[in-house]
């Protein structure tokens, strides 16, 4: 039996359906990413999880209840949004211990100790008299997340709790959270636009576009057999053809770039070197299907075949890992 379910969930506001027909099913201690275009409905369907939005129609079971109408305080859901949302002139303790006070049986002792617990498993310990002026985006988020924690909440929700930090920082938040909710094994849904976010954190990914859902699965299938153009698109980058009256996709990294030409090997020619590091992408156009391909080979490779614009490639497309589309 599913831990939370959420069934045939419709959202309008006014003329625009935000939500249509959305049906998922989360397992206890998952970790699940709703990954999305901006404006595709994921907040929404957040708040709407939380009980801070009300359905047009559909219900939601929390723990086999129908907690539809359930208000957002019975819940048990910890939330973090996406600005960091902490009292300004409060420190990181009085922050964390904000929250505990609904907590009428514990003793002040008691919710000190918990808040140090909080401090501890995300690290902030030392830092637990600043003000959040004081501290890095990062930190801040810590604290957002040890405070919505604290309560000991059955579900964790995540609004891009990492979208305003950059690059390095939300790395090692990512690693970070992952490790935090596998420690305490709460359930979490997370809403992210970030594919390498889903990709690196999800136990499974829901894939939503324009108010539904494209698919639902974890993160290798998503990536290894996207279920549809825009699912393919999204998330990595997908080179498309036509094979007779099928369409067909083929991820850049899987192309074989061959060094002597056999029939049945692809012509093509290198427009374009875009150095990423460890592998190097290569722009490349095909005159035969007047068409263009990316293809990704390790830099290293890239050096030795000392390809530069205009060289031609011969490429094969191993059957195996084309990806067949409905048009
Ligand atoms: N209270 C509201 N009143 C009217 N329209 C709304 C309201 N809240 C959201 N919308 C509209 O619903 C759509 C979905 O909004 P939502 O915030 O769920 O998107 P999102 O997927 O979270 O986008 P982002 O990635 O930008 O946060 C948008 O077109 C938005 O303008
Ligand atoms: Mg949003």
């Amino acid at each position: 039996m599913s831990f939370l379910e959420i069934k045939n969930i419709t959202k309008r506001f006014g003329q625009q359906t935000v939500l249509s027909n959305i049906n998922m099913n989360i397992e206890q201690g998952e970790l699940v990413c709703i990954l999305g275009p901006s404006g595709c409905g994921k907040t929404t369907l957040l708040r709407i999880i939380a009980g801070l939005e009300t359905a047009d129609s559909g219900q939601i079971f929390i723990d086999s209840r129908d907690s539809t109408f359930l208000p957002s305080s019975k819940r048990n859901f910890g939330i973090v949004f996406q600005s960091y949302a902490l009292f300004p002139n409060m420190t990181v303790m009085e922050n964390i211990l904000f929250g505990l006070k609904q907590k009428k049986e514990m003793t002040s002792a008691e919710r000190k100790k918990k808040a140090l617990d909080m401090l501890n498993l995300v690290d902030l310990c030392e830092h637990q008299n600043k003000y959040p002026r004081q501290l890095s985006g990062g930190q801040q988020q810590r604290t957002a997340i040890a405070r919505a924690i604290a309560l000991s909440p059955s579900y964790l929700l995540l609004d891009e709790p990492l979208s305003a930090l950059d690059a390095k920082v939300r790395a090692k938040l990512r690693t970070e959270i992952r490790a935090l909710q596998r420690k305490i094994g709460i359930t979490t849904i997370m809403v992210t636009h970030d594919q390498e976010e889903a990709l690196t954190m999800a136990d499974r990914i829901i894939v939503m576009n324009n108010a539904v859902i494209e698919q639902i699965a974890n993160p290798h299938t998503i990536y290894n057999y996207p279920a549809s153009r825009f699912v393919a698109d999204f998330i990595g980058t997908m080179n498309f053809y036509n094979e007779g009256e099928a369409m067909r996709g083929i991820r850049p990294e899987k192309i074989k770039v061959v060094e002597h030409w056999e029939p049945h090997d692809i012509k093509a020619l290198v427009k374009e070197l875009e150095f990423k590091g460890a592998f190097t992408r290569i722009h490349s156009h095909i005159p035969k299907e007047n068409s263009e391909f990316f293809i990704d080979l390790p830099s290293e490779r890239v050096e030795n075949m000392k390809l530069q614009r205009d060289t031609m490639l011969f490429l094969q497309i191993p059957e195996e890992h084309a990806v067949r589309y409905s048009v």
